[in-house]
C-alpha cells in the first residue's frame, strides 16, 4: 500500500459503503476546473495547474489502493494549443516534474505509465519523461496510469482511418472484415478496456473531444468541484454512485 489509509472521517465512512468486488476496472477523468481554482484565489492559472498536480498525486495513489486497474486522466488535449504560450509551457513543465518525481514511487508500486494522443508534438524533454517511465514500467502489473496528452478523439479516430485505409490499400485488410472490434484496435486505447466510468470535474456538462469512440456505454459523474478540490472522498462518491447504476447495454432486464 502506497498511503496510510483513508485520513478523515467522512472519507473512511464513504469508503465502508463501497463494494471493493466491484470497482469499475477503467476510470477516466477529465480534470477541469484549475483556471478557475486559480482565479477564485486571484492566483495565475498556472497555480491552478500545479494544485491539480497534488490532487493526481493522491488520485493515482488511491485509485491503485482500491483495485482500479485503468485510471486515463485527460491531461492536454487537442484544442488545448489554443492556450497562451506560457500556459502552455506550465503545463509541459508540471508533467516532466510529476514523472520525475513520482516516476519511483509509481514503479515501486507496480503502477504502469502509459499515454495515449500524439506525443511527437510534445516537447522533447516531455518525450523522453514519457517514453523513460513507460518503458521502466511496462512489465508492471498494477494500475495502468493512462495520460492523455495532446489527445483528440476526433484525431484518434482520424488516425485510425488513415492506418486502417492504408492497410485495404495494402491488401492486407479486407473490407468485409472492417468491424467495431478492428477499429477498436486501431485506436490509441488498442490494449485497453472502454471505461466503466468517467468523471469531469468543475461542473462543465460537456466531453470536450475525450474518448468519444470508447465512452459509447460508460456511466458518466460530473461534479462542480474544481479539480485542485477533488479529494478521495469524491471519487468514492462517484464510486458508489457508479455501483447503484444498473448497466443495461441495451438489454432489458
Ligand atoms: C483543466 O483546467 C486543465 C487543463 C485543461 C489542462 P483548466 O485549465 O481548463 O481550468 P478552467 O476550466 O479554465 O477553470
Ligand atoms: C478539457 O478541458 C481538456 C482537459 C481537461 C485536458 P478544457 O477546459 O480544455 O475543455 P473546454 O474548453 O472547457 O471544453
Ligand atoms: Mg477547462
Amino acid at each position: 500500500m502506497f498511503f496510510k489509509n483513508a485520513n478523515n472521517l467522512l472519507e473512511k465512512e464513504l469508503l465502508k459503503e463501497i463494494d471493493l468486488d466491484k470497482i469499475p476496472k477503467h476510470i477516466a477523468i477529465i480534470m477541469d476546473g484549475n483556471g478557475r481554482w486559480a482565479k477564485k484565489r486571484n492566483l495565475p492559472r498556472s497555480f491552478g495547474h500545479k494544485a491539480g498536480v497534488e490532487t493526481i498525486r493522491e488520485i493515482v495513489k488511491v485509485c491503485s489502493n482500491i483495485g482500479v486497474k485503468y485510471l486515463t486522466l485527460y491531461a492536454f488535449s487537442t484544442e488545448n494549443w489554443k492556450r497562451p504560450a506560457d500556459e502552455v509551457n506550465a503545463l509541459m513543465n508540471l508533467l516532466v516534474e510529476y514523472l520525475k518525481g513520482e516516476l519511483e514511487e509509481l514503479h515501486k508500486n507496480n503502477v504502469i505509465i502509459n499515454y495515449i494522443g500524439d506525443i511527437s508534438m510534445l516537447p522533447d524533454i516531455c518525450q523522453r519523461e514519457l517514453i523513460n517511465s513507460n518503458i521502466k514500467t511496462k512489465k508492471n502489473t498494477g494500475l495502468m496510469l493512462n495520460l492523455a496528452l495532446n489527445y483528440g478523439g476526433r484525431n484518434e479516430i482520424v488516425r485510425a482511418i488513415k492506418n486502417i485505409a492504408k492497410e485495404v490499400y495494402n491488401k492486407n485488410i479486407e473490407i468485409d472484415k472492417i468491424d467495431e472490434n478492428l477499429i477498436s484496435n486501431y485506436l490509441y486505447t488498442s490494449n485497453i478496456p472502454d471505461p466503466d466510468l468517467l468523471i469531469r470535474t468543475s461542473g462543465e456538462l460537456r466531453i470536450s473531444n475525450f474518448l468519444l469512440w470508447q465512452i459509447a456505454y460508460t456511466e458518466l459523474w460530473f461534479t462542480d468541484v474544481y479539480w485542485p478540490d477533488f479529494k478521495p472522498y469524491h471519487l468514492y462518491k462517484a464510486i458508489k454512485d457508479y455501483q447503484s447504476r444498473d448497466r443495461r447495454f441495451g438489454n432489458v432486464k
